[in-house]
């Protein structure tokens, strides 16, 4: 028997309010563009903004349940620990789904094996969990066990990346990984026009197989590669972790020796890889290098690197999907139906000040120029 909350109704209209304000249901990701003369920081902090919004709408129904003493258990199937983005994932989910809240998490770190978490969210049928989060390492082979958790009766809340097979799910909550990539293209585009670059040659180190966030970048990336006649020299995984992207980019460095200006990593982590690897072979890159760096994430190490020009440019993929989740959590005890889809606001992060926005599918969006109070202010 599930147990309901019966103090939320009044968080429910505020959850309204709050997953409107994410484009929910939109195919477009709602990166903020709204105000031309917004600071970097007051931009950069935007995300911190609109997350204290939905962590106060939902932590004040939190405080309902622990109140009455209702406790709901949450199952969550991590994907692992392998990225600074990752962690910040894990923190968001353990900072709001706390027993002061009025939560009991059960949380899996399935380090980056899809069978371990499937088993995972098997064990949380068992336990007859209240709810299931899971941010599914691959996009496919979810039809069955989610299958099991409808028949179980237990909402499943997917995180970050998507599940393709199946929609028995009651909600998503995460970023257009395909507008990430797409904006990486343009950006690189209208960056080379002012430099003057002619001839772009691209080495791109992908996130891991299968993951909807490697499928989405590489994808977005490639669609404006083409049509801009660019060459992508080499495409291969790098795990999303800082060894792979070593490894990828040593082996790189070799075999492409001279022939490459532009280096994709499709996160952080694999580009600090990159760094050492291009490093140790007497490779230059940033903004003062022969090398063009782009990453994805832009959590605070990857936006140092972007400060101090060794990353030229830094797309964001926001980790802070906990307290959108717990909306999505207090809709459904209060009765009502949540948003299926909800996108969270992501911003592009650059080193010089010398491109104010980029259009991506029509739309213009505003670039981030990074200085201390923007590094601050990023999780
Ligand atoms: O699914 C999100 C991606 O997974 C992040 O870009 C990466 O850092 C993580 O490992």
């Amino acid at each position: 028997m599930k147990k309901k909350l019966v103090s939320v109704l009044m968080c429910a209209a505020m959850t309204a309010t709050v997953l409107a304000g994410c484009g929910s249901s939109s195919t477009t990701t709602t990166t903020d563009t709204s105000s031309a003369d917004t600071s970097a920081a007051d931009t950069s902090a935007s995300n911190a903004a609109e997350t204290t919004a939905a962590t106060e709408a939902a932590a004040d129904a939190s405080a309902d349940a622990s109140a009455s003493g209702d406790v709901l258990t949450i199952g969550f199937a991590q994907v692992g620990h392998e990225s600074d983005w990752r962690t910040a994932s894990t923190n968001s989910c353990q900072t709001v789904f706390t027993a002061e809240n009025g939560y009991d998490l059960q949380f899996v770190d399935c380090d980056n094996d899809s069978a371990v978490q499937i088993e995972a969210v098997r064990g949380f049928i068992e336990q007859d969990v209240d709810y299931i989060i899971i941010d599914p390492i691959v996009s496919t082979g979810w039809d069955t066990v989610l299958t099991e958790c409808e028949d179980a009766g237990i909402p499943v809340i997917v995180i970050d990346r998507t599940i393709d097979d199946s929609d028995k799910y009651v909600s998503w909550v995460g970023s257009n990984f395909k507008t990430e990539g797409l904006a990486a293209g343009e950006w690189l585009k209208a960056y080379a026009e002012l430099k003057g670059i002619e001839d772009i040659n691209v080495l791109v180190i992908e996130g891991s197989t299968g993951a909807s966030a490697t499928i989405g970048r590489t994808d977005g990336f490639k669609e404006i590669a083409d049509r801009e006649g660019w060459t992508i020299l080499d495409s291969q995984n790098g795990d999303f972790t800082q060894a792979g992207g070593q490894e990828v980019m040593e082996s790189y460095c070799k075999s492409y020796e001279g022939q490459f200006n532009v280096v994709i990593c499709q996160n952080d982590n694999e580009a600090f890889g990159a760094m050492d690897a291009m490093k140790n072979a007497g490779v230059s890159y940033g903004v003062d290098g022969d090398v063009i760096l782009v990453s994805f994430d832009a959590c605070t190490a990857g936006l140092e690197y972007v400060l101090s020009g060794d990353i030229n440019a830094d797309f964001e993929c926001n980790p802070l999907a906990a307290p959108f989740v717990e909306e999505v959590i207090q809709t459904l005890e209060a009765g009502g139906t949540p948003e299926k889809e909800v996108y969270m606001s992501e911003h592009w992060f650059v080193n010089e000040d010398i491109l104010s926005s980029i259009t991506v599918d029509g739309e213009e969006q505003e670039l981030t120029v990074v200085d201390q109070a923007v590094v601050d202010a990023q999780y």
